[in-house]
C-alpha cells in the first residue's frame, strides 16, 4: 500500500480512503474497457497516464486513489463553488432522502418551492422558475418558452434564435446549434433550423480588428445588423453567456451587456442570459448580468456546486403568464392548451433542491462572491507579474475566479501541454477544446471560491513554472 500524501493546502488534510496497488490497477482496466468518456479522445487519454481517477476532496483540493492531492482549478468543471467537503450539503442530502426522496414536479414538493423563491429573490427580473436537470437542458427549455411565447402573441414567424461565435450553451442538438463552437458540431447535423450566430466580444482578436473604446461597441452592434438583417419580426431572442466561458473566458467590453438589452429591447426580441457557468459568485457577483434585466436566466453548475446536478431556466413574469393565458394580449387557447408542454422527470429533484438551498446558504454565509472577486484579483495580478517577458503568452483576462490565458496560437499544442505539466505539478486547470480552428490555444482557471491566498500563489508559481517549460520547448520535447 502506497502511504498517502499530504497536501499542504489549509484544511486539505487528506481524507482519501488509501486503496492498494492491485484495486487501483483494476479500476484503471475497468476505465479502460468500459467507460466512454466525454469531450476526450481515448487515445490521447492513455498515450499519456490515462484520467486522473479521483476518490476525495477537501476545500480546493482533490486526491486521486493514491492519496496524491491536486489543488483543483478547475472546480470540477467549474461547479464545486462552495469547494469539497461541506458536510453540511451532505446532512441536507440525507434528511431529504429520509424525508421525501422523489416526487415530480408535477405536483410540488417544499425544497423546489423554497429554491425558487429564493431564486426569485436573487433574479428579481424572473421571478418564475422552471427547474432542469442540467444546463443544457435549462438553455433548451428556455428556447421552448421564447418560441411558444411569440406563438401566444400572434407572432409565430419570430422563432429565430441569435447567439454568438465561440459561445456554448449546451451539447443538445438545439443549444449546438446555438452556440458557435464550429468543431463541436460536426459530425452532428442536420441541426434544428432557426439558430444564427453574430460576432464575438473578443477585444483581445477584435473581428472587427477595432479597439474599445473608439469602437464604440461594435461587436453589441453586430446583434443589431443580424436582426435587421433577418427581419426584426422573425427573431424570437438573442442568448448570451454574460463572459464567454468554455469559448475562452471572453470578457466584454463595459456597457456590452446594456447594450445589447437595448437593442433587444429595440425590437422586443426576448434576452436570454446563459449563467450556467457565471452564475453564483463565479465572476465575483452573485450573477454576471446585473443590473441588466433580461427576459430569461438559465443557471446550473454553481447552483448546487455540482453535489447534486441540477438547473433552472428562470423566466419574466411575462413569458409565464402569457403561455398560461392570462397575459393581456395572449390568444386564446391552442388546441394542445395552454402550458409548457415539458417535462422531466427529474427536473427540481428534493435531493438536489434541497442541497442547492444548503449550497446557497453557503455562498451568502461566507460571502463567496466577494471572496471569488478578492482571490480573482490577486490571481490575476500574480499571473501578469509572474507571465511578464513569457513569449508564448498574450493574454490574461478574467474576472473573479474565471481567468484565461491566451497562449501564441502557432505553438503547437500549447494549451494541452500546459494542462499535462501542470497536473504533473498537482494542479489541475483547463483549457478551451473544441472550440474551433485555432481557438484550442487557451488555459482556464476557475477554482472553487473557497480558495486561499497562499493557494492562489502557488497556482502561479507553478502556471508561471510551466509556462516557462514550453516556451523554451515552442515545438514540444
Ligand atoms: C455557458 C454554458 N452553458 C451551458 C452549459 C451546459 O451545461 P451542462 O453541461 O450542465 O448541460 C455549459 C457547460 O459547460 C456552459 O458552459
Amino acid at each position: 500500500m502506497e502511504p498517502a500524501t499530504e497536501s499542504s493546502a489549509p484544511g486539505a488534510a487528506n481524507p482519501a480512503v488509501p486503496m492498494d496497488i492491485a484495486a487501483r490497477d483494476n479500476l484503471r482496466e475497468w476505465d479502460r474497457g468500459h467507460l466512454w468518456h466525454p469531450l476526450t479522445a481515448h487515445s490521447d487519454l492513455w498515450a499519456e497516464s490515462g484520467p486522473l481517477v479521483l476518490a476525495a476532496g477537501r476545500g480546493a483540493t482533490v486526491f486521486d486513489t493514491a492519496g496524491r492531492p491536486y489543488l483543483d482549478a478547475t472546480a470540477g468543471l467549474w461547479c464545486v463553488n462552495v469547494g469539497y467537503g461541506r458536510e453540511e450539503l451532505v446532512d441536507a442530502a440525507a434528511r431529504q432522502m429520509a424525508q421525501l426522496p422523489f416526487f415530480p414536479l408535477t405536483q410540488s414538493h417544499p425544497p423546489a418551492i423554497r429554491l425558487a423563491r429564493r431564486l426569485a429573490e436573487l433574479l428579481p427580473a424572473t421571478p418564475r422558475v422552471f427547474f432542469t436537470n442540467s444546463g443544457s437542458e435549462a438553455n433548451e427549455v428556455a428556447f421552448k418558452v421564447v418560441r411558444q411565447y411569440w406563438r401566444r402573441r400572434g407572432q409565430p414567424e419570430r422563432l429565430k434564435i441569435l447567439g454568438r461565435h465561440r459561445a456554448y450553451h449546451g451539447s443538445t442538438l438545439a443549444t449546438l446549434a446555438a452556440g458557435g463552437q464550429t468543431s463541436r458540431r460536426e459530425d452532428y447535423g442536420p441541426l434544428p433550423a432557426g439558430f444564427g450566430q453574430v460576432a464575438a466580444p473578443y477585444c483581445h482578436r477584435c473581428p472587427f480588428q477595432l479597439t474599445y473604446p473608439a469602437c464604440e461597441l461594435k461587436c453589441a452592434d453586430d446583434f443589431l445588423a443580424r436582426i435587421e438583417q433577418e427581419g426584426p419580426g422573425t427573431v424570437a431572442a438573442v442568448i448570451v453567456e454574460p463572459i464567454t466561458a468554455g469559448g475562452g473566458v471572453l470578457v466584454p467590453p463595459d456597457g456590452y451587456l446594456a447594450r445589447v438589452a437595448d437593442i433587444c429591447q429595440q425590437h422586443e426580441v426576448k434576452l436570454i442570459v446563459d449563467e450556467v457557468v457565471t452564475g453564483f459568485g463565479r465572476t465575483g457577483a452573485w450573477f454576471g448580468h446585473q443590473p441588466v434585466a433580461p427576459d430569461a436566466v438559465t443557471m446550473a453548475k454553481g447552483l448546487a456546486s455540482g453535489y447534486q446536478p441540477i438547473g433552472a431556466a428562470a423566466f419574466a413574469d411575462e413569458l409565464f403568464h402569457t403561455i398560461e393565458g392570462t397575459f393581456p394580449g395572449t390568444l386564446p387557447n391552442t388546441p394542445a392548451g395552454d402550458h409548457f408542454r415539458h417535462v422531466n422527470t427529474y427536473g427540481g429533484h428534493p435531493v438536489a433542491a434541497a442541497v442547492a438551498l444548503a449550497n446557497l446558504a453557503v455562498l451568502e454565509r461566507e460571502h463567496l462572491p466577494e471572496q471569488s472577486r478578492i482571490q480573482g484579483a490577486r490571481l490575476v495580478c500574480g499571473l501578469v507579474a509572474a507571465l511578464e517577458g513569457n513569449p508564448l503568452v498574450t493574454d490574461i483576462r478574467g474576472r473573479g475566479l474565471l481567468v484565461g490565458i491566451e497562449l501564441e496560437p502557432g505553438v503547437p499544442r500549447a494549451a494541452a501541454r500546459a494542462v499535462a505539466a501542470l497536473r504533473a505539478r498537482g494542479m489541475l486547470v483547463g483549457r478551451t477544446t473544441d472550440v474551433g480552428p485555432d481557438a484550442d490555444n487557451i488555459v482556464i482557471l476557475a477554482p472553487p471560491l473557497v480558495i486561499g491566498g497562499e493557494e492562489v500563489d502557488r497556482l502561479v508559481d507553478a502556471v508561471a513554472a510551466a509556462l516557462a517549460d514550453i516556451a523554451q520547448q515552442p515545438a514540444g520535447a
